[in-house]
């Protein structure tokens, strides 16, 4: 499991108002890069894309895990959800990369390089890998159970 460290916390928790605020225009930004792979991009319903209620679910959960980054606990449900679509739509951990590569791009393209410097997009990055590896562990445990 890995986890963000202190600093990198901090600075998540400090762009939760930027994330608030340009969080929907992140998130279509992200899967129009995703949905470059076309095996990924069948993985999704393409009416939760067009109305846009996907971009806005991911958006909501990463701005819920940024004001909450140091108490987790407070997400337990919302994971619990994610977990629930993952594991109906077949998502592995190898498929994680793609989002991760897609995710941060996305945030430098739509805050741009002065907000989103390295230290920012770096910051994220751990984060990122930290919820990535929550939630491949209850994934797992869940294909395990239904095996
Ligand atoms: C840390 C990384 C991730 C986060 C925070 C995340 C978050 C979410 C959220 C909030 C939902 C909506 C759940 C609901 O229905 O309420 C969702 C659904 C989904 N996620 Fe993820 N996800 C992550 C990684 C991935 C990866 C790596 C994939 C595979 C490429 C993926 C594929 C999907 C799919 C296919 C759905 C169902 C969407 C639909 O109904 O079209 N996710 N995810």
């Amino acid at each position: 499991m890995r986890t963000a460290s202190e600093h990198a916390k901090t600075i998540v928790k400090a762009t939760a108002p930027v994330i608030e605020k340009h969080g929907v225009d992140i998130t279509t930004a992200m899967y129009k890069r995703l949905f470059q792979n076309e095996d990924v991009k069948e993985m999704f319903d393409a009416a939760a894309q067009e109305s846009g209620e996907q971009p806005r679910r991911l958006a909501n959960a990463i701005l819920a895990y940024s004001k909450n980054i140091d108490k987790l606990e407070n997400l337990g449900p919302a994971v619990t959800r994610m977990v629930q679509r993952h594991v109906e739509t077949g998502v592995k951990a190898e498929h994680y990369p793609y989002v991760a590569e897609a995710l941060l791009p996305a945030i430098r393209d739509v805050l741009g390089a002065e907000v989103a410097t390295d230290e920012v997009l770096a910051a994220w990055g751990e984060a990122y890998w930290m919820l990535a590896d929550i939630l491949i562990a209850a994934e797992a445990e869940a294909y395990a159970a239904a095996a």
